[in-house]
């Protein structure tokens, strides 16, 4: 098969892990008999430096007649003082919204080969742990009406959450679908104690389990959740959250794994085309020195492989090929401890040689 793939580097250490995860799945074209075109287009700061704004309507066109979207990492000092709608960040949030991807599929797994980097005591993770956080992607608070404003002390801002059935009811579908698919355990994080929008999310998740009785369906409070992911991280299977609470429970869930530069993510609509990125940022400090972990790029591809286009058994030889080269001891800077590193490169290559 054909398949045509918008590539959005972006910033810092984008451009290196984004190549590594090109390079993987041209050895998957090559291995399986698949061609994928690759087009790139310009996103966030370096979008910024070219055109004077994080995203373009040419960006924003290139990724709706892809098949799907291969995403490296936004963001620098650089372009830090910008104001909040000129930043690159926001160029993230705006490819999400325009390619309507309400889903964000965020797995974090603990790797045995990498138990020694959870930070968390042998006996909590003596089981290993495999969760998979879906997150509301493109509504709530980072989405809301927001503003400046004078207030009665003077200069205020403010930001608002507002959640709908419908934005609800589509979140919870792929949530229950998803713990079908696995362990058949779904966990909804809200905070329904103090929050209107929770108790909304609250209400329509509990109408919805009963469409879904194979599932095992409770709540949580995201205070609470917080907690029990360090506490005990082999009780979740699926969670599905708000976008603002998944935001933060998702690195929370992926440091508890041993490294950020291991997580992938997949962004949905109702489509098969997708955003695949890895969760981690653009690390400008070690941008352009081959030292960035490309492996949660890669893993990005993969899951490309899998949702987008139904590739399973090429997806699964990727994964396959991380666990082999992690097995077989390799690290990157990130996960070495101060051992033998392999450069961002040289891992890839060894990655390539066991597909
Ligand atoms: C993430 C990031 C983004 C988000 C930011 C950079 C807009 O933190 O992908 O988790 O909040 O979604
Ligand atoms: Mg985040």
């Amino acid at each position: 098969m054909n398949y045509n793939i918008a590539l959005l580097r972006g910033d810092g250490i984008g451009p290196e892990i984004v190549d590594s995860a090109v390079r993987v799945l041209e050895k998957i074209g090559e291995k399986y008999g698949h061609t994928f075109n690759f087009t790139p287009y310009l996103i966030g700061g370096a979008s910024l430096d070219e055109y004077g704004i994080p995203l373009t309507q040419e960006t924003i066109d290139g990724c709706l007649a892809s098949d799907s979207v291969l995403l490296g990492a936004v963001g620098g000092p650089k372009w830090d003082t910008l104001p909040g709608n000129m930043r690159p960040e926001k160029a993230l949030l705006g490819i999400r919204a325009a390619m309507g991807l309400f889903t964000n599929l965020r797995p974090a797994k603990l790797y045995p080969a990498l138990k020694g980097d959870c930070p968390l005591r042998e006996d909590i993770v003596a089981n290993g742990f495999d969760i998979m956080i879906v997150r509301e992607l493109t509504g709530g608070i980072y989405f809301g009406e927001r503003g400046m404003r004078e207030g009665k002390y003077g200069e205020e801002a403010y930001d608002t959450e507002c959640y709908s059935r419908m934005e609800i009811e589509r979140i919870a579908k792929v949530a229950f679908e998803t713990a079908r698919k696995r362990r058949g355990k779904l966990i909804s994080i809200d905070k329904a104690n103090v929050l209107d929008t929770s108790r909304l999310w609250r209400k329509i998740v509990h109408e919805m389990a009963e469409q879904y009785p194979d599932v095992e369906c409770s709540d949580m409070l995201v205070d609470n959740a917080a907690m029990q992911l360090v506490r005990n991280p082999a009780q979740f299977d699926v969670i599905v959250t708000s976008n603002m609470f998944g935001d933060i429970l998702s690195d929370e869930a992926s440091q508890i794994t041993g490294s950020i530069g291991m997580l992938a993510s997949a962004s949905l609509g109702d489509n098969t085309r997708g955003l695949y990125e890895p969760i981690h940022g653009s690390a400008p400090d070690i941008a352009g020195q081959n030292k960035a972990n490309p492996i949660a790029t890669i893993l990005s591809a993969a899951m490309m492989l899998l949702y987008s286009f139904g590739l399973t058994k090429e997806s699964d030889a990727i994964i396959g090929a991380v666990d082999a080269v992690l097995n077989a001891g390799y690290r990157t800077a990130d996960i070495a401890h101060g051992g033998e590193a392999l450069g961002t490169v040289e891992i890839t290559d060894k990655i390539i040689e066991n597909i």
